[in-house]
């Protein structure tokens, strides 16, 4: 649902971020600014700072940053919109009602949402309460699941037949083509109608976050049925499988208290295992863990225990899964239960506590990966055993944590009775490649553990101290005076001229907005890269430091003539692009007078590059646009 920009603005002023923040942080005045410790990691000398100038925070230490939406977003793990929502209660300002378009996309997700949730009750009351489902609710009770933990999780049986669920919806004056559209029925060949998609089965509801019915999962009860031992629901406009993972609505607030979340590959682990009282778990469903999911799950923890069944094709599709996990800066352990047993039979004989001890006996990733490799004969000859190291340096790499990197080699190096001067060095190269990547790439929450509490040392990446200082202070000149000083900058130097990663992404940015107005918190609201935004907050809080030297001593930057530092830090980029040329016109003279060639060419080149950089440096940023 789309709230328009202009209520967004309206919510952004409404609400003084020094009230917000001083809420739960206490803060202190300090110049311009209040300081205060930084809810974001643990410290004991303040370096979280709040501007009310700006109406933005951004904390030194472990580079948190952003405006009073990002700050409920952060802290309370909310989503964007709901962060909207909150502050807009706070200040009592009404959202309009939606666009004609929202208004008919949330018309046809509430009847998804209908269909699915009539279908359910439907199937529920199949289970219970028709002689059919007898025979279902017996399999199900035979499998230990207790009546509660099946009310709970809403499980229910499709009868035997084509149109069961067709009739019913007809007998409810449902509409037949939405409940299509929901997945719950299909259109016969023919066209003359349709049929239930689901038939004879025992029905798994599949919750949003939320707890609202999306989809199914069907597990075949008899032999003859021909389809496979599960049926999912299709994908729908509510129903996305790689957004989903099974039970998180029910284990959302055990995870969070637990501190780590459980995932397992089946319907029937989860059941089990919730059913004997530990309920921070979700399952996978049988597929691969994509991106999303892991980004799902690091809102509520940042460790996650892997529990597979020890002899599964399943912890091959795992090890694939995790390295994605790594790169978000989560934890990841495996918990394997005894050859032959999947954690649902495995918690039934051995109960709550027997599992527990199962999940205290996790091992790290990396263990369990080398684990495999070793089952797999690779450690008995040089050859599988420079390929398997590579292979756990290439997970280490992954890890954003350099204190973290470092453990897991030195325990692969003594484990494995390899030199660790050999893996840092193969873990330099690939961390250098990585950490390239990265910076093109969404980001863990800097700032904590693997626990998910904050950490003494945060990381701090991407941070704008490590921008050259006349591209940091076009930036800074840019985000605070807005498009007509980025038409002016831009009439000068070219973006290519800007060599860091993270102003170059800052400038796609402000061109993605093309002709439309912005300030730096409508940039800051239009991102939902999290690196991105904290970085925007960063240059903001920087100092002038270039023009700093240029204005000469004793004057305060922040009150540096906006106009007056973008033409000093023009100056200085084109001189360091000039610079550059020079550079290579004289590399290529050296190697013309070896080959003996003509070499006036260059010398009149390099004159004229002198020449330009000698009246940028008299101009010192009344810089004319040269005929490059
Ligand atoms: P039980 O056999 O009843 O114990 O079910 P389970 O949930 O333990 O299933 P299993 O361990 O065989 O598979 C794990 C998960 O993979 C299941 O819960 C399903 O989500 C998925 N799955 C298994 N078989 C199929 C299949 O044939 N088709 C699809 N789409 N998914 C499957
Ligand atoms: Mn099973």
């Amino acid at each position: 649902m789309r709230i328009p920009d202009s209520v967004i603005d309206e919510v952004r002023s409404a609400t003084d971020i020094v009230d917000l923040i001083s809420a739960t942080v206490a803060l202190k005045k300090r110049g311009k600014n209040y300081v205060g410790l930084c809810p974001f990691h643990q410290e004991k000398t303040p370096s979280f700072t709040v501007s009310a100038e700006k109406q933005m925070y951004h904390c030194f230490g472990c580079s948190a940053g952003g405006n009073v939406f990002t700050f409920v977003m952060e802290t309370e793990k909310v989503s964007f919109i709901e962060a909207v929502r909150e502050l807009a209660e706070r200040a009592a300002i009404p959202l309009p009602s939606e666009t004609r378009e929202d208004q008919a996309q949330a018309t046809e997700h509430e009847g998804l949402f209908a269909a699915c949730r009539t279908a359910g009750l439907f199937y529920y009351e199949n289970l219970v309460n028709s002689v059919e489902g007898k025979l279902a609710l017996e399999y199900l009770r035979h499998r230990g699941f207790h009546d509660d933990t099946i009310r709970k999780f809403g499980l229910g049986y499709s009868l035997n037949s084509w149109d069961s669920l067709v009739r019913f919806a007809e007998q409810q004056h449902l509409d037949l083509s939405v409940m299509e559209r929901a997945g719950l029925l299909a259109r016969r060949e023919d066209g003359s109608g349709y049929y239930d998609r689901f038939r004879g089965r025992v029905m798994f509801p599949i919750f949003s976050v939320s707890g609202r019915t999306v989809g199914f999962g069907a597990r075949r009860l008899r032999e003859d049925d021909p389809l496979g031992k599960y049926i999912n629901s299709p994908e729908t406009p509510i129903y996305n499988k790689s957004r989903i993972l099974y039970g998180l609505s029910h284990a959302r607030d055990a995870i969070r208290s637990q501190g780590y979340a459980i995932l397992v590959e089946g319907y029937a682990d989860l059941l089990s295992v919730f059913q004997a009282g530990i309920e921070n778990i979700v399952a996978s469903s049988g597929t691969a863990l994509t991106e999303e999911q892991i980004l799902l799950l690091a809102r509520y923890a940042q460790s996650i225990t892997l529990v597979y069944d020890g002899d599964s094709a399943g912890s091959k599709a795992t090890v694939r899964g995790v390295d994605l996990v790594l790169e978000k800066g989560i934890e990841v352990k495996v918990a394997e239960p005894p050859a032959g047993e999947d954690p649902d039979s495995f918690v039934r004989k051995e109960g709550r506590e027997g599992f527990q001890k199962l999940l205290d006996n996790a091992v790290s990733f990396l263990d369990f990966k080398a684990k495999l490799f070793q089952q797999e004969g690779l450690f008995s000859n040089p050859e599988g055993k420079s390929k398997a190291v590579r292979s756990l340096v290439a997970s280490i790499a992954k890890m954003p944590d350099e204190l973290k990197r470092n453990f897991y080699i030195k325990m692969v190096a003594e484990k494995y009775d390899i030199y660790e001067t050999v893996l840092f060095r193969e873990l330099e190269q690939l961390v250098g490649r990585e950490s390239v990547r990265r910076t093109y790439e969404r980001r863990q929450v800097p700032g904590t553990t693997a626990t998910g509490q904050p950490s003494e040392k945060p990381a701090r990446e991407a941070s704008a101290a490590d921008i050259p200082a006349p591209e940091r202070d076009l930036l800074r000149v840019m985000l605070d005076q807005g498009p007509s000083m980025v038409e002016y900058i831009f009439s000068y130097v070219n973006p290519e001229m800007f060599t860091h990663p993270m102003a170059r992404r800052v400038i796609a940015l402000i061109e993605s907005r093309g002709e439309s107005e912005w300030d730096h918190h409508t940039l800051v609201d239009g991102t939902e890269d999290q690196t991105l935004r904290r970085f925007i907050a960063d240059v903001l809080f920087s100092k002038y430091e270039l023009s700093k030297g240029w204005f000469g001593r004793g004057t305060e930057p922040e009150i540096a003539e906006p106009r007056e530092v973008a033409d000093k830090s023009i100056a200085a980029l084109r001189i360091r692009g000039i610079e550059r040329l020079l550079a290579e016109q004289f590399t290529l003279l050296k190697s013309a007078e070896g080959r003996g060639e003509q070499l006036l060419p260059y010398h009149q080149r390099i004159k004229q590059l002198q020449q330009e950089r000698k009246e940028l440096q008299a101009t010192r940023g009344r810089p004319r646009l040269s005929a490059e």
